[in-house]
């Protein structure tokens, strides 16, 4: 008997797999167990991307205050994505007692709740109010008349294709105003051999993190996915800086998901589309980021130069 029946979560999973090329959304990974393995790939060595923005955020942050236009005004600093925050208390401890109110926002209640009582407990004189909601509405309560300094870090926007992007990048410029400014972490395309090892670690974190996604539809869908008959397949296009997950049906097999009363055929080999994870470069960026309204102004980027943090600034 399932209690509480996500609604949205439903039709996109229903939408996703009645697709030619199967697909879910990647957006539902996040759940509490999502999270916790999200956390093991952060810490495994194959993933670079996390290791990289926070040598930026540690050994660079003066330069990061300079470069967001911090002083004495009042200014709200929202955070799309934020998940446990660790990167971000690097910069929150070096400006607390700047007259701020920071409002993280992640699709996680989980990861929401989990920041409030670490920035609560760790730096108690910063005004923090999380929002648990997905990027897009989120843009809607990001409403204030306050100057904005937005963080959209760890390259969450790679899990949007780039038509995707330019959208979302329209939006948020929307929602800010000329002298506002937008962090957006990025991770930068380079060779193969160093991008497919981060989304195909030998610990198999990155593979259960995907399968954890079917497990997820068996338990709030009343699915009955036999997780030993999916396989784990990631891709690295190197000239295009398209890395993209796969999970590949083992055998020919039907899968049966009772609340869509849906029953789904899988041939031998055929594949379900899990996600995307867009690699940049300053003709990627400065394409997805055209007639926003948005400029880059700085570029900070980590010691091997995997890793970059654009600012742009709304003209
Ligand atoms: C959270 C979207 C940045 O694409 O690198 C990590 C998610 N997926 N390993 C990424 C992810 C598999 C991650 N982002």
């Amino acid at each position: 008997m399932i209690e509480i029946l996500n609604k949205e979560f439903a039709d996109d999973v229903h939408s996703g797999l009645t697709s030619s090329q199967k697909s879910l959304n990647s957006r539902w990974f996040y759940d509490e167990r999502g999270d916790q393995i999200f956390v093991d790939i952060m810490n495994m060595p194959e993933y670079y991307l996390t290791n990289c923005e926070h040598e930026i955020f540690c050994d660079q942050t003066e330069k990061l205050i300079q470069v967001l236009d911090i002083d004495e005004t009042h200014f709200d600093l929202y955070e799309l994505g934020a998940g446990d925050g660790t990167k971000t208390m690097e910069l929150l401890r070096a400006i607390n007692g700047a007259d701020f109110t920071y409002h993280p926002i992640d699709i996680s209640f989980h990861a929401i709740h989990n920041l409030e009582q670490r920035v609560q407990n760790e730096l108690p004189e910063v005004d923090v109010r999380g929002i648990q909601d997905d990027y897009f509405s989120a843009l809607g309560k990001m409403q204030s008349d306050n100057r904005k300094v937005i963080l959209f870090m760890g390259s969450n926007i790679g899990n949007m294709d780039d038509e995707k992007a330019h959208k979302f990048m329209c939006k948020l410029s929307e929602t800010m105003s000329r002298g506002d400014v937008l962090l957006l972490g990025v991770d930068l395309m380079k060779p193969g051999h160093i991008v497919l090892p981060a989304y195909n670690d030998a610990s198999g974190h990155t593979a259960a993190f995907n399968l954890n996604l079917l497990e997820r539809i068996n338990r709030e869908l009343d699915g009955n996915f036999d997780l030993d008959k999916f396989i784990h397949r990631p891709v690295y296009e190197e000239d295009t800086g398209f890395a993209k997950s796969f999970l590949q049906s083992k055998e020919k097999q039907t899968v049966r998901i009772e609340a869509l009363d849906l029953s789904v055929d899988f041939e031998e080999r055929e594949t379900i589309f899990m996600e995307i994870s867009r690699k940049y470069n300053d003709s990627i960026l400065r394409g997805v980021i055209q007639d926003t309204g948005l400029q880059i102004t700085n570029k900070l980027t980590d010691s091997k130069g995997y890793f970059a943090d654009y600012i742009l600034k709304k003209v």
